[in-house]
């Protein structure tokens, strides 16, 4: 595997690799949902090129930037071992340099659920993954599901800006218990770790109870309830279709996501309504 730190040598090497090209981007902090990112996408490409870097633009001036957590030698092993051909590890002023002033809004998709609780989130997102798209030129690029959002928000863009890049969506890997695996869960005390197992649990109830044709507003209602006893403080729960609008019919429920706090730590998670999906 190749770090490379600076645009121009990326791109010369990046010029020289031959065959289809598969990116994952990431901010680093890397875990067993990382590693099958990467698995995937060497199963399905003949190079990869991962990022790593922590994107100040989508981070609001209240969140966790400066504390997010940075591994960079035990991600760069992780990533050697899963085959990954180049780590791409721009620093900011690579990204943002002087004079830098485009942002890329995705309107609608990106404007509910996290997108309505951290503004400028999905703005920061799309313009780093646009351009990043941009520096590396991969022909797939792999996201996690548990950014179910975040997923849809990179999917209209490619599609609205004839980017020409598939995007495939990675099943969350998941505790033995059930939590998402995310870098945040780092910052969970043993405590706040014990109670959060209550996200995923009230989000498979309420899709169960969904599925069973009971009303979709008291399964949200239920889930928070469910979440507030556990002592999340809740950010949304909602029961959405698949452009992430409200949910009106058990027809076109797709999607059960949701944010809440536990401590000072703010955790995300959605579950498949459809058995089948
Ligand atoms: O999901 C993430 O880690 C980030 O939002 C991403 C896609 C790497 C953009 O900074």
């Amino acid at each position: 595997m190749q770090t490379i730190r600076d645009l121009s040598q990326l791109r010369r090497v990046r010029g020289a690799l031959r065959g289809k090209v598969a990116f994952v981007p990431t901010m680093g902090a890397l875990h067993a949902g990382h590693r099958r990112l990467m698995e995937i996408a060497r199963e399905n490409a003949d190079h990869v090129i991962a990022s790593i870097f922590v994107n100040p633009l989508q981070f609001a001036k209240n969140e966790d930037l400066s504390r997010y957590p940075r591994r960079e030698e035990a991600d760069a092993e992780m990533l050697a071992d899963t085959g990954v051909t180049i780590l791409w590890m721009p620093d900011a002023a690579t990204m943002y340099p002087h004079g830098f002033a485009t942002t890329v809004t995705v309107s609608g998709v990106s404007e509910g659920l996290c997108g309505a609780s951290r503004l400028g989130h999905f703005d920061g997102v799309a313009t780093v993954v646009a351009k990043l798209f941009g520096q590396i030129r991969p022909n797939i690029a792999l996201f996690g599901e548990k950014d179910w959002q975040q997923l849809a928000v990179v999917r209209r863009m490619v599609i609205d800006l004839d980017l020409g890049i598939s995007v495939i969506g990675v099943p969350t890997e998941r505790d033995a218990d059930g939590l998402a695996l995310s870098s945040r869960n780092a910052y969970l005390s043993v405590e706040e770790r014990r109670a959060a197992v209550a996200l995923p649990q009230a989000l498979d109830n309420a899709a169960n109870t969904v599925m069973m044709d009971k009303p979709i507003r008291d399964a949200e209602a239920q889930a928070m309830q469910d979440l507030e006893n556990a002592g999340f403080r809740i950010d949304y729960v909602a029961i959405v279709d698949s452009d992430l609008r409200p949910a009106k019919t058990l027809a076109d429920a797709d999607r059960i996501v949701a944010a809440a706090w536990i401590g000072t730590t703010r955790l995300i998670d959605n579950r498949a309504i459809k058995a089948t999906a």
